[in-house]
């Protein structure tokens, strides 16, 4: 059996708007409806969970104007935190992971709040841990300039630390509930954190109960050495943008090997793997509709080379499309999505082409041959999963939660139910 999430890649923001098949995407802007209706659908799938991506910036690198970032809506993001309770009051058992820069959040405030949201939701929150970019996101918190890379995960590890020795501060047993005492809680069993770091302070203890996970999820994404490191040390679950069953393999390896150098088991991390699968009634169907999908990318340039120089803080307009690829891998922003665009082709228009950050492996037929390549698949790279990564429409929820779920289910490949009451439990079962 693997585990199944979906990564909303552009959080609780806006999705194929005006596109086919978008519903009343324009109009409902800013409204929980398409993200509950998922969160259902996906609970009906038997998903681990959803991730909501975010960001907390406006970027104008690309031509030095915010046109391209408004102009279909694309970078527009609202904050996936109030949509977690929402999500959860629509469901019993899928996880609900939101995105936390550890750059900009205070720890107190971060672990008050998880803490406040693991019980909100009876234990099925998770943070997804970035520690963002680019300038422009630093400089909307008061910085003049953004941490350098490697630094700010050197900054990730502590904030985490020092958000862990806070959910700590309550002892498993401080709640007592002692009708006949008149007690709730027990002070001997309730300590301060005394969090004392290069960059992070805090005294603790926290002012609320701990939740049913104590240590809500953690989710990690960054793939260059020194996010695995990072992920390695502390995730729950790792996102893994490669390509092909090798990579996927090298990579599980790869996190497994770093995660007993940091003194854990590595079945304590699920590592899920991007798919963006192409479903139809037929193979035909399908293949003319990834060729589709295709020329619209040629179309859509402008709105990829302006989300290249928002993670790289680089304006891309300034190269010729037919030139070769810039050497950018050591930009201060997503290392390992720029080096995987960098190696896809020769000129940047061969590289914009040929990649996708969304496709570990590629994925087209009907729901039937498509389950039967992901299983395939994942024998051969020996990952924990997957993760769909598709634009947030209502038809793809339906392909994704009643086409292709089922089919991995008949298969055994998926759960039936969910035999535990927490996120974290369900995560580990297998
Ligand atoms: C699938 C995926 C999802 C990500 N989600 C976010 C996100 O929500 N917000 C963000 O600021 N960065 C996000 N990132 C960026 C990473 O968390 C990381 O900060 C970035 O890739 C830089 O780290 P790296 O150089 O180790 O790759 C994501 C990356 C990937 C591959």
């Amino acid at each position: 059996m693997f585990h199944m999430g979906w990564f909303l890649g552009t959080g609780f923001g806006v999705y194929n708007w005006n596109g086919q098949w978008s519903g009343n995407a324009g109009s409902d802007v800013g409204r929980p409806g398409l993200f509950v209706d998922m969160a259902v659908s996906l609970e009906r799938a038997g998903f681990d969970y959803m991730m909501l991506e975010d960001s907390s910036v406006l970027p104008n690198i690309y031509k030095g104007t915010f046109e391209s970032s408004v102009h279909d809506g694309g970078t527009i993001r609202f904050d996936p935190v109030p949509l977690v309770p929402l999500l959860a009051a629509a469901t019993r058992h899928i996880g609900i992971i939101a995105t936390v820069a550890t750059t900009f959040y205070p720890p107190f405030l971060a672990a008050r709040l998880f803490s406040t949201l693991d019980n909100i939701t009876e234990g099925r929150v998770g943070l997804n841990l970035v520690t963002a970019s680019p300038h422009q996101a630093a400089q909307n918190y008061g910085l003049d300039q953004h941490v350098e890379h490697d630094e700010r995960y050197l900054m990730a590890d502590e904030w985490v630390r020092c958000v862990k020795s806070l959910w700590d501060s309550w002892e498993p047993d401080a709640v007592v509930l002692d009708e006949h005492k008149g007690l709730f809680a027990d002070h001997t069993k309730i300590h301060t954190a005394d969090f004392e770091g290069r960059w992070f302070r805090s005294r603790g203890p926290l002012n609320t109960v701990p939740g049913p996970q104590r240590h809500p999820v953690i989710c990690q994404a960054g793939g260059s050495p020194a996010g695995r490191d990072f992920g390695a040390a502390h995730a729950d679950t790792i996102i893994a943008a490669v390509r092909g069953a090798a990579e996927m393999k090298a990579y599980r390896d790869d996190i497994s090997a770093r995660m007993i150098a940091a003194g854990r088991d590595p079945s304590e991390a699920k590592v899920l793997f991007l798919i963006a699968p192409v479903l139809a009634d037929t193979k035909e169907e399908a293949l003319a509709k990834q060729a589709r999908q295709q020329r619209a990318k040629e179309e859509n340039i402008e709105a990829i080379l302006a989300g290249m120089s928002y993670f790289t803080s680089t304006d891309f307009s300034r190269y010729d499309l037919d030139e070769p690829f810039p050497d950018l891998s050591g930009n201060n922003g997503h290392r390992s999505t720029m080096n995987d665009y960098q190696r896809s082709g020769t000129t940047l228009r061969e590289a914009i082409m040929n990649h996708t950050v969304q496709e570990s492996v590629e994925l087209v037929g009907t729901p039937d041959e498509v389950a039967g390549r992901m299983d395939e698949y994942m024998v051969e790279a020996g990952g924990d999963g997957y993760l769909v990564a598709m634009p947030v429409t209502r038809k793809n929820i339906t392909e994704i939660a009643d086409g292709l779920a089922p089919e991995l289910r008949k298969r055994g490949l998926i759960r039936s139910e969910y035999e535990h009451p927490t996120f974290r439990q369900n995560l580990l079962a297998y």
